[in-house]
């Protein structure tokens, strides 16, 4: 992926999150790799929302929503008894893609010149 972000954790962790989306998108991908999504998932949304928090990040509400989404999605599938086959998980992999680039280069980025301008990086 290219770079996302001019704040190095930020960009960092999203690097992080399409290399994992990359390794469920293997053959022999299994549940691990779900949880791994969701437990790095949940460290980068968390940090994202403790800058929002402390600067005081006028679009916070909607950040936090979007992530809500994202967050009920996989947890969806890693809570989901059946062991995901190898078209599904593409198919899920896919999907979760488009969304985080779409995240990433959208609202994560009104984020990034807010934190940048704060100074607070
Ligand atoms: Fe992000
Ligand atoms: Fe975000």
């Amino acid at each position: 992926m290219q770079k996302t972000s001019d704040i190095i954790w930020q960009d960092v962790q999203h690097q992080v999150l399409f290399e994992i989306l990359d390794l469920l998108k293997e053959p022999d991908a299994d549940r691990q790799v779900l949880c791994r999504l969701e437990a790095y998932t949940e460290y980068h949304f968390t940090l994202e929302e403790e800058y929002m928090l402390a600067l005081d990040f006028p679009g916070r509400d909607a950040h936090v929503e979007s992530h809500e989404f994202f967050r009920k999605e996989i947890s969806q599938l890693v809570r989901d008894k059946q062991e995901p086959d190898a078209q599904f998980r593409e198919i899920i992999a896919t999907f979760l893609t488009e969304w985080l680039t779409r995240h990433v280069f959208g609202i994560d980025k009104e984020l990034e010149a807010f934190i940048l301008e704060s100074s607070a990086k």
